[in-house]
Parts: structure tokens; C-alpha cells; sequence
């Protein structure tokens, strides 16, 4: 059966030569179940239904994907796959070589998704030269939020070596401020660990170590002072850290219960839904360091049966790469747009600061896939490397233990 190209956005599809009406279906799994996720969500079930689309939600709680990924499993292996999941990096890859995905070359094509997404971007939807995902959005790792008023009060900026973060969290720390605000979940852990990777090591460490798995760069020196720095910070957190989702860390450093907290800018989309305003209530920095780690959240459309579903899929991926979705859905969720002719006007200095590193890190080769968040490796390899990471800050392990685990890991997880 043809799929259906949108060349305008129709409301209902008539299939040619016959009176079959299609009118678009998608079962949608994703995880965006936070006050800032859910807000930005509404924004494209809205532009579904507004174009003749019947949503149906599929939301997995749980930070990071994790658990929406065995969700996932268990539908495609129960021969129902979801009609469209947020999915991303390299798992796009995995899921089409096992020949679950649709093809959305159509669509992109009558869109001309090649001429307005950097290569970069385009490279992680496309499988074998064709369309298999639509780009949403790029959402930076390497942040530092913190509260303006607790860091005015303590006379403190933000800092810009992790050694001026240190002597901040130290002073915080002596005058009764948690300093840095945490969940105890391995993602959570995995994702403050690559900032750091990245901040100690440098770029051209971090692809080595964290991209290219080169067996020296994960037991080296460096690597060892990475997990010296994580053991630093496990000092400043709370004794509740423990399982603690990432919005509630984000929601201490808003009520001023803590200074910081070292997170992607979903979290900056907490503090819009909340009604805060950046360089007002609250300050955001790159993490200390060069480099800018990108996370690329996107959509992949499954194969499915039935001219509905098929509308769905076509009319979904048409309106998350068009201009409107880009701008709103990012102005809620905290990220920038994947397109480039999306102007940044109406968005934030953090935005602004965001895209203006991207294009910076991008043109200096220092642009580099967020491990933590799925963009560098193959399911297998991140998950080994985050064992260690969160088995090393939830222990007494040593760096040396730690960087031997971490290469003894990565070589068994091939
Ligand atoms: C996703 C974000 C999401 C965050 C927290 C990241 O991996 O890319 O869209 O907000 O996890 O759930």
C-alpha cells in the first residue's frame, strides 16, 4: 500500500481510486511526564488534533527513557508496536536493523527536512539513506543551574573551573546550603559524570574515552581524576538523594533548599513551568570546560498496519520538523530547535547562550554526542559504563578500581 505524502496538511486522507477515508492515528510512547515535559507534549497533541489527529498517550514515566525503553521491548516483542516513540542516537539505529521501523522518506523529502536540519542532525534519521526519525529538538547536557538568591547571599558566581566549584560548594556546604541538588538514579549519575569527563578531560578526551571506548583514554590519568571529581561531588549531596527523580532536584535548587544542580535544560523547562525567570531566579552556565554535549530528542515511527496509523505517522512527522512546533515546543521544553531557520528571538539568554555554543563547538570539532542520553553508543556499551559509574558513586571504590572496571566493562560489553 503507498503511503500517503502531505504536500499541505490535510486533515483527511482519501486513498486514490477508492472511497477509503484514513483519518490519522498514532499511538504516541514517550516520556515526557514532568510539569516542563508535559507542558511542551500538549503543544504537539494539540497540533495533532488541530490536523484532524486522534492522540492516543502513551506516557512511561521515568527520567531518561529508561523504563519507556522497556515499555517498548515488550510491545514490539507482543507484535503491537506504538505508532510513534521518542527515541534517539544510536538506538534508532539498533531498533531498524531489526526491520520494525517505517520509512519517512516521503515526508522529509516533500518537507525538505536536508536543507534545513545541520548534517549533524540529519545523520542520526537517517538509516541506510533513508528518513527513519524526525528531529524535535537539541537539548545541551553540560549545564549548571543554580539559584540566584542563595548564590547572591552566600557571595558566590557561577563557576567556571571545577575547582571554583568545589570552593563554592564548600562554602555553601559551611553555611548550611545543600550544595548540589542530585537524584541517586544511574542516568542521573551518568549524566553528571560526562559533564565532568568533559570538563576535566577536554573534548578531544571525552571523544576518545566516551565516543571511541579507546581502552587507554578509560584507564588513564584523566580518567581517574574524573572519578576523583565524582567522588568530590558525592560529598554535596544530600542524604536523600537516593532514587530522587531529577524535577525534585531541580524543584530544591528553585526553592532555594540547594545551590545547583548539573543537568541537561529539560531542567530549565521545570523552571519556565514554574514561572521563573532566567538571570532573575535562577542562573544557568556551561558546566566548566570547553566542548557542548547535544542530546537530539526525535521520533521514529514504527511499522504498523492500517491506513489510519500510516496518516498518523506521515501528519506526525510533517508537523514536528515544521517551523511552528519547533519554535513553541522548544520555548517550553527547554531546548533549542533542530531546524536552523528557526529564529531565537523570542527565546531565552540560556537558548540563546546554547545555540550560540553549538554553532561555536560545531565549526571548533568540540561538538560532541551526550553518552548519558544516548547519542554516542550502542545501548550495551552506555549501560556498562554507567554500572560503573553509579556502582563507583554509591560505594567507596577507588578511581583506580573504578577506571579498571570501567575498561573491563567497555571490553565485555561488545
Ligand atoms: C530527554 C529529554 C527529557 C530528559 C528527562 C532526556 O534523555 O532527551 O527530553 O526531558 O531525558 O526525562
Amino acid at each position: 500500500m503507498k503511503r500517503f505524502a502531505f504536500a499541505t496538511v490535510s486533515t483527511i486522507a482519501i486513498a486514490a481510486g477508492s472511497s477509503v477515508v484514513a483519518e490519522p492515528q498514532a499511538e504516541v510512547l514517550h516520556w515526557w511526564t514532568s510539569g516542563g515535559e508535559a507542558k511542551s507534549v500538549a503543544v504537539l497533541q494539540e497540533e495533532f488534533a488541530s490536523n484532524g489527529g486522534t492522540w492516543t498517550d502513551m506516557p512511561v514515566a521515568g527520567g531518561g527513557g529508561d523504563a519507556a525503553m522497556t515499555a517498548l521491548r515488550a510491545r514490539v516483542l507482543a507484535g503491537n508496536a506504538p505508532t510513534a516513540v521518542q527515541l534517539k542516537g544510536p538506538a534508532i539505529q539498533e531498533w531498524y536493523e531489526e526491520g520494525v521501523l517505517a520509512d519517512i522518506s516521503s515526508v522529509a523529502e516533500a518537507e525538505g527536512w536536508a536543507d534545513v536540519l545541520p548534517a549533524s542532525i540529519a545523520g542520526h534519521m537517517k538509516c541506510e539513506g533513508t528518513w527513519c526519525a524526525a528531529p524535535v529538538n537539541v537539548h545541551r547536557v553540560d549545564w549548571i543551574w543554580a539559584n540566584a538568591d542563595v548564590l547572591a547571599a552566600n557571595g558566590i558566581e557561577m563557576p567556571t573551573t571545577w575547582d571554583e566549584f568545589n570552593a563554592a560548594a564548600d562554602k555553601l556546604q559551611a553555611a548550611g546550603v545543600i550544595p548540589l541538588a542530585h537524584g541517586g538514579q544511574a542516568w542521573q549519575d551518568a549524566t553528571v559524570f560526562e559533564t565532568v569527563v568533559l570538563g576535566i578531560g577536554g573534548p578531544e578526551f571525552f571523544q576518545k574515552a566516551l565516543v571511541d571506548l579507546d581502552p587507554e583514554a578509560l584507564t588513564s590519568d584523566t580518567m581517574v581524576q574524573a572519578f576523583d571529581q565524582m567522588r568530590t561531588l558525592r560529598g554535596y549531596v544530600d542524604e536523600n538523594f537516593s532514587g530522587r527523580d531529577w524535577n525534585l532536584a531541580t524543584a530544591m535548587v528553585m526553592n532555594g533548599e540547594a545551590a545547583f544542580q548539573i543537568m541537561g535544560d529539560w531542567a530549565k523547562g521545570e523552571f519556565l513551568a514554574a514561572g521563573k525567570t532566567p538571570g532573575e531566579d535562577f542562573l544557568c552556565a556551561s558546566t566548566p570546560g570547553d566542548g557542548y554535549l547535544y542530546n537530539v530528542d526525535s521520533f521514529a515511527m514504527f511499522d504498523v498496519d492500517g491506513d489510519d496509523k500510516k496518516a498518523g505517522q506521515d501528519l506526525l512527522a510533517k508537523l514536528i520538523v515544521a517551523p511552528n512546533f519547533q519554535k513553541v515546543f522548544n520555548l517550553n521544553k527547554g531546548s533549542i530547535p533542530a531546524r536552523t531557520d528557526v529564529g531565537l528571538d523570542d527565546f531565552d539568554i540560556c537558548a540563546n547562550l546554547s545555540a550560540e555554543d553549538m554553532g561555536a563547538t560545531s565549526a571548533s570539532g568540540s561538538l560532541l554526542p551526550s553518552y548519558a542520553h544516548g547519542m554516542a553508543l550502542r545501548g550495551s556499551q552506555a549501560g556498562a559504563i554507567t554500572d560503573v559509574v553509579t556502582a563507583h558513586f554509591n560505594s567507596d571504590m577507588s578511581s583506580a578500581d573504578a577506571v579498571q572496571q570501567l575498561a573491563d566493562a567497555v571490553a565485555n560489553s561488545y
